[in-house]
């Protein structure tokens, strides 16, 4: 049997940590809890758009089964794990099931090292076909993601009180039956050797940010998340056993009229006492229901004060709905199919007529 990769040891190195606030969401239970709370996040949710969040109705036990199950997904052999790629959906923005590392043409040689399975939401609009070492594990998995949708509306409900939005206004655009692209991802990094790595500028996955309203990341033994803070500086993200960290997603700092600022990360290669080891991840993406649509929140006090009403899209006459911002945002991540270059600084760069989301709006990479 395979080790268990969640005992795997955290790095000894002193890197560069970022400072974040902790969200102990019990105090919602007390009274000012939601204002303190609210306090807590304002300066995060306003700069950095990262932070922790402590007591969760999810147990260590639980969090470790997800990566149980992660581990003996990405431990099938490929041919296995191939039929559950679509490339052609893939390809067309809709990103549920496998996909390998080789999907893209590789660059200077070394190909992406990231392979994902996602597992859709519980909606009720999506088919779940998975194999037998997802399947046997569907109820579990489904009561974790119930467990998260629970942690998104707490965190919503926070983020309302930040707004000075009416109750429910975020809260009531995430319905359990309507359909949507939330979704449970398991992450698998493979470690690259120190050739590969310097060719790829010790990136694993470049400075970006998620096109969704909250992302949830559990606990990773291998650190490799850098977030970029206020200053621009990139920082590490310690992995904590006792919190999870979240980061705000495109579709709620659009709404917001980006007065919740959308994080800006990215995957370093891990620092060099675990270079050796392959990283999973553990996640899940919450979004609003397809249905809803990105229009800013006009209801908001903050932003009536600050006279900002005007979304990315809305000031260019655009209207989208989360359904087809994100399938506009996953064909965008797809149509980026040539090798990625590395400039002669050792940074990425991008052919901008990739970028292109709308005919006026372009998402950004980051190096
Ligand atoms: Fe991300």
């Amino acid at each position: 049997m395979n080790p268990r990769y969640q005992d795997t040891q955290p790095t000894a190195e002193a890197l560069d940590w970022a400072e974040l606030v902790t969200l102990d969401l019990s105090l919602l239970e007390q009274p000012n809890g939601l204002e303190k709370l609210a306090k807590e996040l304002e300066y995060a949710a306003n700069h950095v758009g990262f932070f922790y969040v402590q007591s969760l109705d999810i147990s260590k036990e639980e969090v470790d089964r997800q990566f149980e199950i992660a581990q003996d997904f990405f431990s099938l052999p490929l041919e296995e794990r191939l039929q559950y790629f679509d490339r052609e959906k893939y390809m067309s923005g809709q990103n549920i099931g496998y996909r390998p590392i080789t999907w893209r043409p590789p660059l200077d040689g070394v190909y992406d090292n990231t392979q994902i399975y996602s597992i859709p939401a519980f909606d009720g609009h999506h088919i779940h076909h998975h194999p037998d070492v997802v399947a046997r594990c569907l109820e579990e998995i489904q009561q974790f993601q119930v467990k998260c949708d629970k942690i998104i509306q707490q965190l919503l409900q926070i983020l309302e009180h930040v707004l000075e939005l009416p109750p429910f206004a975020l809260r009531k655009k995430i319905r359990a039956n309507a359909s949507s692209e939330q979704q449970l991802r398991y992450m698998h990094y493979t470690a690259r050797n120190p050739e590969e790595n310097e060719k790829m500028g010790h990136i694993y996955a470049g400075g970006h940010t998620d096109l969704g309203v909250l992302t949830l990341l559990f606990r990773q033994p291998v650190a490799g998340l850098q977030i970029q803070n206020a200053e621009g500086e990139w920082r590490w993200v310690q992995p904590r056993d006792d919190a999870l960290t979240v980061n705000i997603c495109d579709a709620l700092s659009m709404i917001s009229c980006q007065h919740l600022k959308s994080t800006i990360h990215r995957v370093h290669a891990p620092p060099a006492d675990q270079r050796h080891l392959d990283r999973i991840g553990v996640l899940y993406f919450g979004r609003f229901s397809n249905d809803e649509y990105l229009d800013p929140l006009a209801d908001s006090g903050v932003l009536r004060r600050a006279g900002n009403l005007q979304t990315e899209l809305s000031k260019n006459g655009i209207r989208m709905t989360m359904g087809e911002y994100a399938a506009a945002r996953g064909a965008q991540h797809s149509r980026r199919k040539q090798p990625l270059a590395v400039g002669k600084d050792g940074r990425y760069e991008w052919d901008q007529k990739d970028l292109a989301v709308t005919s006026t709006l372009s998402v950004q990479y980051y190096n």
